[in-house]
C-alpha cells in the first residue's frame, strides 16, 4: 500500500505494520512525522514525569540479558532503606515530579511484599495523597497486587520482554522462575485488579525478527494496555546473552527500529501513555528527545541517591549516572523545550486511554 494511504489507515493489519517497520528513506521520515502529528493533536506537547527510585538491585530470577541478574556476581547488592525511599519520594514532590515510579529486582518474599505495602501507604500519606505511585517489582500473587493496589499503587509497569513464546525462552532460562505463560497471566490480573497496566519489549534482542516486533505490538492493542516502555536492548558483558552481541543491528539502527515502533504504536493506540527510555540515550545522546518526538510522552528521570546507581546497571553505560536530582530537572526541563515540549509538574499525569475506558 502507499504510505500514505498506510499512514492515515484506521486500523492498521499486521501486513501493514511490517511494512511500516520496514520503511526506510522518505517513509521513515513520513512515518515519524505523522506519528507526531497524531501525538500533538490527541495529546498535546506535554510531557509527563515519573521520578524513578531504584529500590533494589537484589533480584531472584536469571533473564539472560539483564545486569543484576541473580547469577551476575560482579554486582553489589543493596536495599535503600525505608528513609531513604521516603526521602526520595519528599524529593520528587518538591521537585513538582507528579508521580513516582518504584522500580527493583524481583523478590516475593513476605518481608519485601509487606515491606512495599508499607511504603505506598507512607508515600500516600506525603502532601494528602497528591503523588501519583507506579510498581515496577514483577511478577507477584493477585493477592500481593491487589493488597498494593488498595495501598494506594495505581500503575504497575511488567514488560512482557517479547509477546512471541519461542522468543521469550531464547531470552530467558526455561524454568519455573521464567515462566511466559505466568508472565502473560500476571498482566492479565493487573488489568483486572485495575491498575493502570503498562508493558513493553526490548528491541534488537539477538534472534529477534520484524515478525517478532509486529506481534508485540498487536499483543499491545489486543490487551489495551494503557502503557507502553519500548527501548534499544543493550548488550551488557557480564551476562550470557553477550555471546550474541554480534548478531544485533548496530546502535543506530537499533534506535532506528525503536523510534519506528514508537511511532507505529502512537498510531495503533493514540491516547495511551509511552515513556521516552533512558535506554534510547545510551545508544545516541539525543536519544530521549527522539522519542518524544516519534511520539512517546513520559520521561522517567532518576532519583535513586547516586551511590547506589551503579549498583543498578540493568544495561552498560546508563545515562545520568552521576547527574544530581535538581541537575536531571532542569536539564530535562530544558531539553524538552528545545524541541517544542513542556514538562508538566505536579500533575499525576494519568494515560488519556485509561481515564476515558474508566469513565
Ligand atoms: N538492555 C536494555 N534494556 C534492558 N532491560 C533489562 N536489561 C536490559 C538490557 N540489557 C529492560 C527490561 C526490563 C527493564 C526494567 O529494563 O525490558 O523489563
Ligand atoms: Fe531480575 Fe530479570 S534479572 S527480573
Amino acid at each position: 500500500m502507499n504510505i500514505k494511504d498506510l499512514l492515515t489507515k484506521d486500523f492498521l493489519e499486521k501486513e501493514d505494520i511490517l511494512q511500516l517497520l520496514a520503511a526506510e528513506g522518505d517513509e521513515y521520515e513520513q512515518l515519524l512525522k505523522r506519528a507526531s502529528e497524531v501525538k500533538l493533536s490527541v495529546l498535546d506537547n506535554k510531557v509527563h514525569l515519573r521520578g524513578l527510585i531504584e529500590l533494589s538491585n537484589i533480584c531472584r530470577k536469571s533473564c539472560l540479558y539483564c545486569g543484576v541478574r541473580s547469577g551476575n556476581d560482579r554486582v553489589e547488592r543493596y536495599s535503600l532503606t525505608d528513609d531513604e525511599v521516603l526521602e526520595c519520594a519528599r524529593l520528587a514532590h518538591q521537585l513538582g515530579y507528579g508521580s513516582v515510579a518504584i522500580q527493583s529486582g524481583e523478590r516475593s518474599d513476605r518481608e519485601f511484599t509487606d515491606r512495599i505495602t508499607r511504603l505506598v501507604s507512607k508515600i500516600k500519606k506525603i502532601d494528602g495523597g497528591s503523588l501519583g505511585i507506579t510498581l515496577s517489582l514483577g511478577e507477584q500473587s493477585e493477592e500481593v497486587y491487589r493488597q498494593w493496589f488498595d495501598a494506594g499503587a495505581h500503575r504497575y509497569l511488567l514488560r512482557i520482554e517479547s509477546s512471541t513464546e519461542a522468543l521469550y525462552y531464547k531470552i530467558h532460562p526455561h524454568d519455573e522462575r521464567h515462566d511466559f505463560h505466568k508472565r502473560l497471566a500476571c498482566i492479565d490480573t493487573l488489568l483486572d485488579i485495575g491498575y493502570q497496566t503498562g508493558t513493553g519489549v526490548m528491541v534488537g534482542l539477538p534472534f529477534q525478527t520484524l515478525d517478532h516486533l509486529a506481534d508485540d505490538l498487536l499483543f499491545f492493542r489486543s490487551k489495551d494496555v494503557a502503557m507502553v516502555g519500548m527501548g534499544p536492548y543493550i548488550p551488557h558483558p557480564d551476562t550470557p546473552l553477550y555471546t550474541f552481541a554480534n548478531q544485533i543491528p548496530a546502535p543506530e539502527e537499533r534506535m532506528r527500529l525503536t523510534l519506528k515502533m514508537i511511532a507505529i504504536l502512537r498510531l495503533m493506540m493514540p491516547e495511551i501513555n509511552m515513556v521516552a527510555a533512558t535506554a534510547n540515550e545510551t545508544v545516541d545522546p539525543m536519544g530521549r528527545e527522539k522519542a518524544i518526538q516519534a511520539g512517546a510522552n513520559v520521561i522517567m528521570p532518576n532519583l535513586t541517591p547516586n551511590a547506589y546507581r551503579e549498583d543498578y546497571l540493568i544495561y552498560p553505560d546508563k545515562a545520568c549516572v552521576n547527574d544530581k536530582p535538581e541537575q536531571c530537572r532542569s536539564c530535562l526541563d530544558l531539553r524538552m523545550k528545545a524541541i517544542g515540549h513542556e514538562v508538566l509538574y505536579n500533575a499525576w499525569g494519568d494515560s488519556v486511554a485509561f481515564t476515558k475506558k474508566k469513565a
